[in-house]
């Protein structure tokens, strides 16, 4: 009898660790042994020549949810999935949205149903835009237990944006809870303030959007709500970092101890404002919030993931189709205003930063897994199952081929949106297998997959609230006792 269900033969073993030739066994659907020499298994697979690295974590990404203002995202589950597997993801961490009057139970059930397509593992993160104390102290902590340990909270869109005291009842909860605070930071009245003025002159086109993302509106709420964390003495990721301003805000903050980590995503590396500016609508198809900065933001990003200011390498995938279901939904007269905000990039997320990270020498082979997978792993508390390659961990395994060169088009996007930001840019390396828990999802562009294949994943605490908990011997402590008894 075989000793391994699967095993993965003759690759460069590469974790957020290290990098070794060797074999991977896999049975059970879990990693039972990395050596050299391995004995044959039930099923072979060749890796001579290629990198053998854990599947990719994308732990921001919007799928099947509408957005605030009621715009239904352009994929569901299957849809995400495929595209993720086939860009070399195996475990997404979507969101399941509140909106106002929302139960979250009812909420949370609802995406357990829609997930049920999957084809890779998935987890959730919850979107609280309405912070009712049952909200809090009920359905929360049922949702922690449940395996729900992270939920997103917004400084602007009318609809999803909460006030100064909502953040600090959400963060005071959420550490009660020993659940992590993503925050989407940008000042909703400066941008409103500037869109409006931009409109009464008639700015209308979709580089305006930029325009009134001011990069300060960004670092301003940055700064705000790091203040109310630091009030607190708790933890938060600030999401989708667009560039210079708000990584020097976030850089101070570490810097004076503050418990901030970031997460940045492809369009800030690859797109700038001036892709906004195509004729016509087109820029719609560039338009995400925050928006695509200039080169020197870029840059600010790329120092950032090299110095570890940013952690966190996400997707954002926010899919909608260049028609009036999403981008242009008052067709020719569609103002910056009406857009639907987001870029689709759940597939290409990897390729893209192995490509001119790894490729171009500006991150390693062990930083691309880090901030691709093992650090997703330990912010929302799955490093025992998922983004490594030790034993007894999930077979979630990318099989890469680092001299495979493609060009990026619509027609090979496996997501819905229709189109991609990156048209007609040419990567070199790509994930050519993929496994999810020691099943082969993708071989070489052919879904071996079945629909629904993939699997939730309960989230344990987030490693930024793992550990002791403090003493509180210190200012803040006395504060939070005064305020939290
Ligand atoms: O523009 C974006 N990022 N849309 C998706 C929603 C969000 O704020 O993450
Ligand atoms: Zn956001
Ligand atoms: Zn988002």
């Amino acid at each position: 009898m075989a000793e391994f269900d699967l095993v993965v033969r003759g690759g460069t073993v590469v974790t957020a660790e290290r990098t070794v030739q060797a074999d991977v066994g896999v049975r059970g659907g879990k990693i039972v042994e990395v050596g050299a020499g391995l004995a044959a298994g039930r099923q072979e697979v060749d890796a001579r020549g290629k990198l053998v690295m854990p599947g990719g974590i994308d732990s921001h990404c919007h799928v099947e949810q509408k957005s605030s203002a009621g715009v239904m995202c352009a994929d569901d589950f299957y849809s995400a999935t495929v595209a993720a597997a086939f860009g070399g993801t195996t475990t997404i961490i979507p969101f399941a949205a509140q909106h106002r009057g929302d139960s979250i139970t009812s909420v949370v059930q609802d995406y357990a149903e829609r997930a049920k397509k999957s084809v890779v593992d998935y987890a959730f993160h919850l979107i609280v835009s309405d912070p009712t104390p049952d909200a809090l102290n009920v359905e929360l902590p049922a949702m922690v237990k449940r395996g729900i340990t992270s939920l997103k909270i917004y400084t602007t869109y009318e609809l999803l944006r909460l006030k100064d005291d909502q953040v600090l009842d959400v963060l005071l909860a959420a550490d009660r809870e020993r659940a992590l605070v993503m925050v989407h930071a940008e000042n909703h009245e400066v941008i409103q303030w500037i869109a409006r003025r931009l409109l009464e002159r008639g700015h209308k086109a979709p580089k305006f959007h930029a325009t009134a993302h001011h990069p300060i509106a960004e670092s301003e709420a940055t700064h705000r709500v790091i203040a109310l964390t630091r009030i607190l003495d708790v933890p938060a990721l600030i999401v989708h970092v667009s560039g210079s301003d708000a990584i020097e805000t976030i850089r101070s903050a570490q810097t004076l101890g503050a418990k901030i980590h970031a997460e940045s995503c492809p369009q800030y590396l690859f797109l700038t404002a001036d892709d906004i500016d195509r004729p016509g609508l087109e820029g719609a198809k560039f338009c995400c919030s925050p928006p695509p900065r200039d080169a020197a933001s870029q840059d600010a990003v790329w120092r950032a993931l090299k110095d570890g200011t940013i952690g966190i390498y996400s997707s954002d995938h926010a899919p909608y189709r260049y028609d009036e279901s999403g981008k242009l939904p008052k067709g020719d007269a569609t103002t910056f205003k009406d857009m639907a905000n987001g870029v689709p990039g759940i597939q290409v997320r990897m390729p893209l930063l192995f490509s001119e990270g790894v490729g171009q020498g500006r991150i390693t082979l062990n930083e691309f897994v880090a901030l691709t997978s093992t650090n997703h792993a330990q912010m929302y508390g799955i490093a025992d199952r998922k983004g490594t390659l030790n034993v007894g961990a999930d077979a979630d395994i990318a099989i890469w081929d680092p001299q495979r060169e493609l060009t990026l088009t619509a027609a090979m996007m496996k997501d819905n949106a229709g189109y991609t930001p990156y048209e007609g840019r040419v990567v070199k390396g790509w994930p050519v297998q993929v496994l999810v828990r020691g099943q082969v999802v993708v071989d070489d562009g052919k879904l071996l997959a079945a629909k629904g294949s993939g699997q939730f994943v309960p989230c344990g605490t987030p490693a930024p609230l793992a550990g002791t908990r403090p003493t509180r011997d210190n200012a803040a402590g006395a504060f939070r006792r005064l305020i939290d008894s």
